[in-house]
């Protein structure tokens, strides 16, 4: 694998330049503001659901929000974790690498409290309960379980996702309320030097690893995108449930259907597709392995077929 052209050090400058305080960004004061969508149509697609009236596309919309920002402070668990083990093994070694994992480490705990933070506002001011999924210590345990460079790839296809959402589908978007859109901005600031981290992990444990390896890595790789997906499929769920409770209303099957149909494959496209096919991604898992980045580009193209299929029948 090529070794970037950037380092350690850089990653730590870049990191310093852009660092940014929880208070200043979410303040304990805020209250959220519901008048405007907290996320871009182009992500949670509630425009698109001929069952719902405005005001109620509008509330998924919310629902969908809360459930994006605790699904980061979710996977945020395991990337801890990870972290502090990689600049565990540096120990003794290479001080600008042990500063650059130590600073994401540290930086993945403030996202966290962020995006709980927004989280306990949302509950606080939403006016509705609503679910979302819980215990990110058992899906970290998953997920750690897996070959190390599994775990790496599929950390770098979450911090090319904020990436893509921010730039794709945030930045333009003037419809939005501004606070979440600044969330997910300073979110992304930070994501960006842990992209060109994982870049550089990566070619640390691939180093003289025999092509069988890798591949077994991209397996496991999969097996936790498998995962993640009967998870997305869960706060789907859990997400209509939330919005028949702010709605006042019970959907019937064939509404149900169409909600369930179009939020899990938005679900999926955000989450997953638009990881796998991020530049970024796709050079890095190129250059690790040409034959498994086919693999990579044939479960893009499953997941885009799907999008055309109904996976819930009445
Ligand atoms: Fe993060
Ligand atoms: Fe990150």
């Amino acid at each position: 694998m090529k070794a970037p052209k950037f380092s350690y050090k850089n990653c730590v400058d870049l990191s310093e330049k852009v660092s940014w305080r929880l208070d200043q960004i979410l303040p304990e004061d805020t209250i959220l503001n519901f008048e405007k969508p907290h996320m871009p149509e182009a992500l949670t697609e509630t425009d698109q659901l001929t069952c719902l009236n405005q005001s109620e596309q509008l509330k998924l919309n919310h629902v969908r929000s809360n459930s994006y920002m605790n699904f980061f402070a979710f996977l945020e668990e395991y990337i801890i974790v990870l972290t502090v083990q990689h600049a565990q093994a540096e120990m003794y070694g290479d001080h600008d690498a042990i500063r650059a994992l130590l600073r994401f480490s540290e930086e993945e705990l403030k996202h966290q409290a962020l995006f709980k933070r927004y989280c306990r506002f949302f509950d606080r001011d939403f006016g509705t309960s609503t679910k979302v999924l819980d215990q990110p210590a058992a899906i970290a345990d998953v997920i750690l379980s897996k070959s190390p460079i599994a775990v790496l790839l599929i950390t770098l296809h979450f911090e090319v996702v904020t990436q893509q959402h921010y730039i794709e589908c945030i930045k333009d978007d003037d419809a939005l309320d501004p606070l979440p859109s600044s969330i997910l901005k300073h979110h992304w600031l930070e994501e960006a030097q842990h992209i060109k981290i994982d870049h550089l992990e990566l070619c640390k444990l691939a180093q003289g690893m025999p092509p069988e390896a890798i591949s077994k890595a991209f397996d496991d790789y999969f097996e936790i995108l498998s995962a993640l997906d009967g998870l997305l499929e869960q706060q789907t769920d859990m997400d209509i449930e939330s919005l028949q409770i702010a709605a006042g209303r019970q959907f019937t099957n064939e509404e149900f259907t169409e909600i369930k149909n179009c939020q899990y494959h938005s679900y999926r496209n955000g989450f997953f597709v638009m990881g796998m096919e991020n530049k970024i991604f796709l050079r890095i898992t190129k250059d690790l392995s040409p034959i498994d980045y086919e693999r990579v580009l044939e479960q893009t193209e499953i997941f885009n077929k799907q999008k055309n299929t109904e996976l819930v029948g009445d």
